[in-house]
């Protein structure tokens, strides 16, 4: 059955006016309760998002590199704080926490580091793999580091 055009023109109306709204929403604004490294963590994650698409894409390599220097600011930002979760950790056993976390992210700089060569030499299999290493990182660094508080 064809749908009256008054009605369509309704829809179409709508479909645009909602566009238009959704377009104007305030992009992923940190929460007030977010720790300063909560901010910076929210920034990798959406470079890391952007890139497990793109990294595939010659045509996007460009973007793919700034969303890698996007990351790695993030990462220098990120690794001169202490994790939350420090403070639960007895006082004996916090250098160590800390030393370690990190040890960790300096890893993951050099995991941005790597998968930033292999985009830059179009070495699509070698950004592939950089790409799966620092991934991995995200849930073992959260196991490790954090407390789910
Ligand atoms: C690509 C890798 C990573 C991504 C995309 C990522 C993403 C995030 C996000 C979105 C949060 C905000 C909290 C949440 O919503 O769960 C977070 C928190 C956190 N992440 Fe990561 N993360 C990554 C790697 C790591 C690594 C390797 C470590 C440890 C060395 C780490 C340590 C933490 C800590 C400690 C917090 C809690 C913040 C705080 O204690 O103030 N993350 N991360």
């Amino acid at each position: 059955m064809r749908t009256p055009l008054a009605l369509r023109v309704v829809l179409v109306s709508l479909l645009a006016s909602a566009a238009v709204a959704f377009a104007r929403l305030p992009q992923e604004e940190p929460a007030a309760t977010d720790t300063p490294m909560m901010v910076e963590m929210e920034k990798i994650e959406q470079a890391a998002n952007f890139l497990r698409r793109s990294i595939a894409d010659p045509a996007q390599d460009a973007e793919s590199l700034q969303q890698i220097a996007v990351a790695q600011q993030a990462i220098l930002v990120s690794k001169l704080l202490p994790p939350k979760m420090a403070a639960n950790v007895p006082e004996a056993e916090r250098p160590k926490f800390l030393a370690e976390y990190r040890k960790t992210m300096a890893q993951l700089l050099i995991e941005f580091a790597t998968l930033e060569r292999a985009v830059i030499d179009g070495d699509r299999e070698a950004a592939k793999a950089a790409y799966k290493r620092l991934h991995s990182m995200e849930e073992d660094g959260h196991a490790e580091f954090t407390d789910g508080g």
